[in-house]
């Protein structure tokens, strides 16, 4: 058996290992059966473009004599849908998927979102496994345990993550390989996340992300397994202390208010990790205006952005006025105060009520909003 390394995540409601290693992903159902969970049928619910992987898994389970099926989705923000919620569960109770089986996500956060939410709810609930195949997955949403769909609303546009659940899965498997064919936007896109853990909780990480940008890059399955536990150590402690985001789980939105902004004006011409990187830049300027950051985070948090090929400013124009205004529509639709998470120093990350708008928007300009 291949080796892996196992970060337990320890939440209110269970406890669960993240294996991360490399050829797991031929061990899956092998690791879920050393688990307690027996499942008479894996319905395999897999991102289009890792079909051959999930495929592997599927035969796996059959070798431990559980009936199998692959049912590829079609991964998009927009596919993440009520409709796909439905057909998923269609195409489950055709298989013969009873509260005998167990769902098997392999994808990316969307087929895990997806996949995570129709266990959840399936037959009042069976047990989820995870096997993450982007890199963003593996650090972030594979592990945790919110799944959900995104609902349109009435004037078209998209309520994110609008309904779903919190359901942690039996076991998350993170094989390093299978990130081999991630396109290397989708991959910086995981490290933005990657940048944002290290400013929350694990300092080295930037100059440790500095150093390895080449192997990083060239998608080095050894050093990206590093990478992964690292930050699964990161998020696992974090949401052990706080699996509903009742208080501290809420510094896992550094840069993402600033983030979603973007991405709201942006219109899909950044990826998320490309909002975040320029998010926690902005949010790194905040950090020194209002609770005396030193300039040097800012400065350490740019360098390895750039180096991972990130941005560090805003790549296209937004105006300034709108940025602050989706800002506040974001926070008026989570019907709350206006709350940032603010650096006050690396490792030391706050969440902020009542920040005077024009220190906002000196951040804003600091990344190029005009
Ligand atoms: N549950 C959580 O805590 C949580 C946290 C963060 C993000 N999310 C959600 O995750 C989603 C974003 O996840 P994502 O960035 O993984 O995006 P994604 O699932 O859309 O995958 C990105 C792209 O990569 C492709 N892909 C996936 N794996 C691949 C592989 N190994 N090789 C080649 N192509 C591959 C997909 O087809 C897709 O085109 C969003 O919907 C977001 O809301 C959830
Ligand atoms: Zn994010």
């Amino acid at each position: 058996m291949p080796q892996s390394t196992a970060i337990t995540v320890r939440t209110a409601s269970a406890a669960y290992d993240v294996l991360v290693g490399r050829g797991l992903v031929r061990q899956v159902a092998v690791q879920v059966h050393l688990r307690g969970v027996r499942p008479a049928a894996a319905a395999v619910v897999c991102d289009s473009a890792v079909e051959p992987a999930a495929r592997v898994v599927a035969q796996e389970f059959e070798a431990q004599g559980a009936r199998a099926c692959v049912l590829p989705v079609r991964a998009s923000e927009a596919g993440k849908s009520l409709e796909a919620l439905g057909d998923l569960c269609d195409r489950m109770l055709a298989a013969g998927i009873d509260r005998a089986g167990t769902v098997v996500a392999v994808g990316g956060g969307v087929v895990g979102d997806l996949a995570g939410f129709a266990a959840a709810t399936y037959m009042r609930g069976i047990p989820c496994v995870q096997v993450p195949t982007t890199l963003l997955a593996m650090v972030d949403a594979a592990v945790g345990g919110k799944t959900a769909v995104n609902v349109v609303r009435a004037d078209g546009s998209l309520a994110k993550n609008a309904l779903g659940s919190f359901a942690q899965p039996r076991l998350v498997a993170c094989d390093p390989d299978l990130l081999a064919t991630l396109p290397a936007r989708e991959l910086r896109s995981g490290l933005a996340e990657c940048v944002k853990h290290a400013v929350i909780a694990d300092p080295a990480q930037l100059g440790w992300i500095t150093e390895r940008a080449d192997p990083i890059l060239a998608h080095d399955p050894d050093t990206l397994g590093e990478l992964v536990v690292r930050n699964v150590r990161i998020k696992a402690s974090i949401v052990g202390a706080d699996e509903r985001e009742d208080g501290v789980r809420a510094v896992l939105n550094l840069g993402h208010t600033f983030g979603h902004a973007i991405e709201a004006l942006a219109h899909g011409q950044l990826t998320h990790g490309e909002a975040v990187a320029v998010g926690t830049v902005a949010a790194c300027r905040l950090g020194a205006s209002v609770a005396g950051c030193a300039g040097a985070v800012e400065d350490a948090v740019r360098t390895t952005l750039a180096r991972v090929g990130l941005p560090v400013r805003l790549p296209v124009a937004l105006p300034l006025g709108a940025l602050m205004d989706a800002m506040a529509s974001d926070k008026k639709r989570r019907a709350g105060e206006a709350r940032l998470v603010v650096p006050h120093a690396l490792g030391d990350v706050r969440v902020h009520a009542g920040v005077p708008p024009e220190r906002v928007r000196e951040a804003w300009a600091a990344v190029g909003a005009a």
